[in-house]
């Protein structure tokens, strides 16, 4: 038998510019994550898959090319050379929220290849298993930029820039984040397209959006690798409202980025495709318990407290 797992994430800097080749900021959620297990059997059946938390069994040729279970399985028994798969049942858990902008797509990935990995003895490095992740998050995303597949597989915070070497980047004093969930699916792939098509029809105005949110994750990291956190809320505030700018936010996430600072937040901005999914406020410690109460009085469906280092 062989374990995999992986952590949610959120990106803290940069969606949706960082499509377009400019920085972005993301950190693992450790407090949410996907697992999965793999063990041998049944016997003669080929590879049964059970998906808890859809409440889902189905053997992997039930299923169609393009499933991103039967993709990630197929794209890891290959790069594993492993040529006539045994017989196995792969059991997949995630306490990720699906659609919510916290990874869960690439976690579930990750966490499978890693179990994979595990159960027939090799090794992949970090990079090669963000790599095979990101061939899944094409089936999700279509086009995606990287980011989530990359801060998912190596577990740690990462400066991010489409097609650049990654850079993990230093921490210099740890950081307390909020994370509250509008309880509203969003579709990466659907606001992403029309982003694109927002940018084809006014070209210069969303390259100078993207360059702004560029210029703050620069700032951004410049701020936390030396230990200025308390630069790094209006720094979120910024991010926001051009975030807003660029047409990706919604009322429900509004009135939560709202709520947080009401509560004594640093500062707060929706968090990945937008839409819908969650936002994530910067709290001082003490104020933790009030945003969260501030967060679940504005009707948010859960909230996620976690410290970066
Ligand atoms: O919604 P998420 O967590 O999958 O975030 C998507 C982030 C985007 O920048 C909008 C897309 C991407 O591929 O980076």
């Amino acid at each position: 038998m062989a374990i995999g797992r992986a952590p949610g994430k959120v990106i803290l800097f940069g969606e949706h510019a960082v499509v377009y080749g400019r920085p972005a900021i993301a950190v693992p959620v450790a407090e949410v994550q996907a697992e999965v297990m793999v063990e041998p059997g049944p016997y003669r059946q080929g590879i049964l898959i059970h998906a808890h938390d859809l409440e889902e069994s189905f053997y992997l040729d039930e299923v169609g090319d393009d499933h991103p279970i039967r993709r990630t399985v197929v794209n890891t028994l290959h790069r594993l050379r492993v040529g006539s798969p045994p017989d196995l049942t792969i059991s997949i858990r995630s306490t990720i929220p699906i659609a919510r902008g916290l990874g869960s797509g690439a976690a579930v990935a990750t966490a499978l290849i890693r179990a994979l990995v595990h159960y027939f003895d090799e090794y992949l490095s970090s990079q090669e298993i963000s790599d095979l992740t990101y061939e899944t998050e094409i089936l999700h995303h279509g086009n995606p930029s990287g980011i989530d597949n990359t801060v998912v597989a190596f577990g740690k915070p990462v400066y991010y820039v489409r097609g650049q070497k990654l850079e993990i980047f230093w921490v210099q004093r740890p950081f307390t984040l909020v994370i509250g969930d509008t309880g509203i699916p969003s579709s990466t792939r659907e606001v992403v397209e029309d982003v694109r098509r927002a940018w084809e029809r006014a070209p210069q105005q969303y390259d100078a959006w993207f360059d702004e949110i560029g210029r703050i994750a620069q700032e951004a990291r410049w701020a936390i690798e030396r230990g200025r956190i308390d630069e790094l809320g209006a720094l979120m505030d910024e991010n926001h409202r051009l975030l807003q700018a660029i047409g990706v936010s919604c009322p429900a996430l509004d009135a939560l980025v709202q709520a947080a600072r009401q509560g004594g937040a640093l500062g707060a901005k929706l968090c990945g495709a937008g839409r819908g999914g969650n936002m994530v406020a910067l709290v001082a410690e003490h104020t933790a318990g009030q945003v969260s109460m501030m967060l679940r009085l504005a009707g948010a469906r859960n909230v996620i407290l976690t410290t970066v280092r």
